[in-house]
């Protein structure tokens, strides 16, 4: 069954313990969407965060990591209490070792895929890897329309994986009720919402829709 991961980027931050509060028993895991206003536009939140909403929740907690040159701060984020660290392949020149060191960490790894970089970047480290970000948006925003081509890749991530359980597939940007069913159908294993679930009375529902039963 599909894992669902809301992410926090669309939560009130002023009341984020309420934010999680309102996905517990439903949410699988919990995105957090790191900025630096260089890879991206937008800054959001650091460390300091993401350790502060360790203590809310027992949740797994996904960390997106869309920064320059993350290698400089994957301990930070680890010790901070992620689970799941994902780097962008734009933005890492030494991509293996920036992936073995997520591991020496004791976090899964994971490599976000902008819509422009193609799968089969990832041909020769795949092995390696614990899951696939395909960005269905470009990233630095929520609220963005979603990207329908993603469904292709998601398509041909699944292929190079073939019969393999790792790397899992997770797609971020755009998702809602409607792209969410193409998104499954072509093979992901975890769908990252966040203005869906979050611009919502019921958070919980939207993550029960989302799942697809
Ligand atoms: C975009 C972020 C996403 C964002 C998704 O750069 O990586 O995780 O929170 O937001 P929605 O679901 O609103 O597109
Ligand atoms: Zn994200």
């Amino acid at each position: 069954m599909v894992r669902v991961a809301p992410s926090l980027l669309s939560a009130d931050f002023s009341r984020l313990a309420d934010a999680v509060q309102s996905v517990e028993g439903s949410a699988d895991l919990l995105h957090c969407d790191i900025m630096d206003g260089r890879f991206v536009p937008n800054i959001t939140m650091g460390p300091l965060i993401v350790e502060a909403v360790r203590k809310t929740t027992e949740l797994p907690l996904d960390v997106h990591m869309m920064i320059v040159e993350p290698d400089r701060y994957l301990s930070d984020f680890r010790q901070a209490g992620a689970d799941m660290i994902s780097v962008h392949w734009e933005a890492c020149p030494h991509l293996e070792r920036t992936i073995d060191q997520i591991h020496r960490l004791g976090a899964l790894a994971g490599v976000a895929l902008n819509p422009a970089t193609p799968v089969q970047a990832l041909v020769d480290i795949l092995d390696e890897l614990d899951y696939v970000l395909i960005m269905s948006v470009n990233p630095g925003f929520g609220g963005q329309t979603f990207w329908p081509r993603a469904t292709i890749k998601i398509r041909q991530a699944a292929q190079m994986r073939k019969g393999r359980e790792r790397p899992l597939i997770e797609v971020d940007g755009g998702i809602n009720q409607e792209t969410a069913d193409p998104v499954r159908a072509a093979g992901a294993d975890i769908l990252v919402a966040g203005s869906y679930v979050f611009a919502s009375a019921n958070p919980a529902e939207r993550v029960k829709i989302l799942r697809g039963n």
